[in-house]
């Protein structure tokens, strides 16, 4: 099913709402459509559903709470763009505020605005490029490591080691500390409470944090101990900016807001570090996992690939002028956020009653808008379902619905890190390329599993050969 384009009573503001109802599934009375979630599974529940009702729907939830999922390019444009002051991030991110408190990706309204302000100068172009030798120097010691795996034909899980070699680049880039050689206990404290965060937020229902129940004081625990890693760092970095290698953190502590002239207070700077480092790490790791997963059963596309990256000029890998040479590298980056968009969905909640794409969305309704259907929308993609770089040349972009494809999002909230997040897979995917050929240990099918991010559902198992 197509959504009809907005009528012009919808587009006209969102004052005078006369638009379709959405249909949907009804639920049961009080708890919606909880049981099928619980029993199905979010995510296996929602490609249900949109087999079933097309491109916009209702899902009733808990008490008066409803969800509308929203997969058609003029949806997100409203949501995102034309429409975006009928909507906030409201109760869809209570769970990461527990964690992260007001960093950029929680934040609303004035105060994230001039967060962002801040922020932007932080990821210009040239700030990105002098971070590039330390991501390849993170790269090339695990490629080191890589080789005596070569020798032995050891298998190991890809996912596993490429979140230990995001988490090292995020943690150098971030504020120069090697998380990989830091205490037993921080990296404890920090995989336990992001694991507790990503289970509070795709639970959708959790335990209020003031009851003591064990997991919740473990998150506590976890929460304290990396405050106190962290304040360790903001206290460090101020002492002793490095001129030489100027990490994101240095950056953060030297902005100045343009119109107050203020520079951010340490909590400030502890939840928009806590922020990068957690939306920083785990989708560039999933995007080169899924690259590395997909090229194992692509060998045209790979040995493109491994062809390119030996073949382009510059012998310095973290060469910005060499990364912006690998065209066809980043087709198979962008085609890989299309098919497996580590993001696969952002949450809003309607502030008021507002039409979008011609539907009614209630005010309080959360919109859903899943990046994932938006990418496989049959009115866009030819064969949604096979893996084609080609999708991506410069003149099969220019043809396509501008909204048709986000795996960053648009408007004033896209993602700050993306440049950072495709400098840091053309680079960690051309050293890889150059030197390995990687390859599954084995036949069985990786499947999904639709948490926050969109994660392989079982370990990614590989070995590795030298070239
Ligand atoms: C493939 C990698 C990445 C993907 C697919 C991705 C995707 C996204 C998406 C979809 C959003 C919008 C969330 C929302 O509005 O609800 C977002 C926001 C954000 N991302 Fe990324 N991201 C990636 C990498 C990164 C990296 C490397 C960083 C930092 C170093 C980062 C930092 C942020 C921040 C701070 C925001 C909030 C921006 C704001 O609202 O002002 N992301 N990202």
């Amino acid at each position: 099913m197509t959504v009809a384009s907005p009528s012009p009573a919808a587009s006209a503001g969102g004052r005078r709402v006369d638009a379709r109802t959405l249909p949907g599934p009804r639920g049961a009375p009080l708890v919606g459509a909880l049981p099928s979630i619980l029993r199905e599974g979010m995510f296996p529940f929602l490609l249900r559903c949109r087999e079933r009702y097309g491109d916009a729907f209702r899902v009733p939830l808990v008490g008066q709470r409803s969800l509308a999922l929203l997969a058609h390019p003029d949806a997100f444009e409203a949501v995102l763009v034309s429409q975006r002051d009928a909507f906030e991030k409201g109760w869809f991110y209570a769970p990461a505020r527990a964690f992260v408190g007001q960093g950029l990706v929680t934040s609303e309204g004035a105060y994230w605005a001039r967060q962002r302000r801040m922020m932007q100068p932080t990821f210009r172009p040239r700030c990105i490029h002098a971070l590039l030798p330390a991501m390849a120097a993170c790269v090339d010691d695990m490629l080191d490591v890589w080789e005596r795996r070569a020798r032995t034909g050891e298998v190991f899980d890809l996912y596993a080691e490429m979140m230990r070699l995001t988490q090292r680049i995020v943690g150098r880039t971030l504020f120069g500390v090697d998380l990989g050689a830091t205490s037993q206990d921080t990296t404890r404290a920090v995989t336990e409470s992001i694991e507790i965060v990503g289970d509070r937020i795709s639970a959708g229902l959790n335990i209020p944090l003031a009851i003591p129940t064990p997991k919740n004081r473990r998150f506590k625990r976890a929460l304290r101990d990396l405050d106190h890693l962290i304040y360790g760092i903001i206290e460090h970095a101020r002492r002793h900016p490095d001129r030489d290698a100027p990490t994101l953190l240095d950056s953060i502590i030297a902005a100045r807001d343009e119109e107050s002239g203020e520079s951010m207070t340490d909590a400030q700077i502890r939840d928009e570090i806590l922020t990068l480092y957690l939306a920083g790490h785990e989708t560039t790791a999933l995007t080169l996992t899924w690259t590395f997963a997909i090229l194992a059963r692509h060998a045209e596309v790979a040995a493109r690939v491994a062809d390119e990256a030996a073949r382009a000029e510059s012998p310095t890998p973290s060469d910005p002028g060499y990364l912006d040479s690998l065209t066809y590298i980043r087709m198979v980056i962008d085609e890989v956020l299309r098919f497996r968009p580590p993001a696969w969905m952002v949450g809003r909640v309607a502030t008021r009653e507002v039409a979008v794409a011609g539907h009614r969305i209630p005010a309080g309704c959360g919109a859903m808008l899943g990046i994932y259907f938006l990418h496989r929308h049959p009115d866009f993609w030819d064969d949604p379902e096979s893996f084609r770089p080609e999708r991506f040349t410069a003149e099969a972009i220019a043809a396509r619905h501008r909204y048709a494809y986000l795996p960053f999002i648009t408007g004033p909230r896209v993602c700050i890190g993306n440049r950072f997040s495709l400098y840091e897979s053309a680079l960690a995917i051309s050293m890889i390329a150059r030197r390995f050929r990687v390859m599954l240990a084995s036949d069985e099918a990786i499947g999904l599993h639709a948490s926050a991010t969109l994660r392989p559902d079982r370990p990614v198992r590989v070995r590795v050969a030298a070239l």
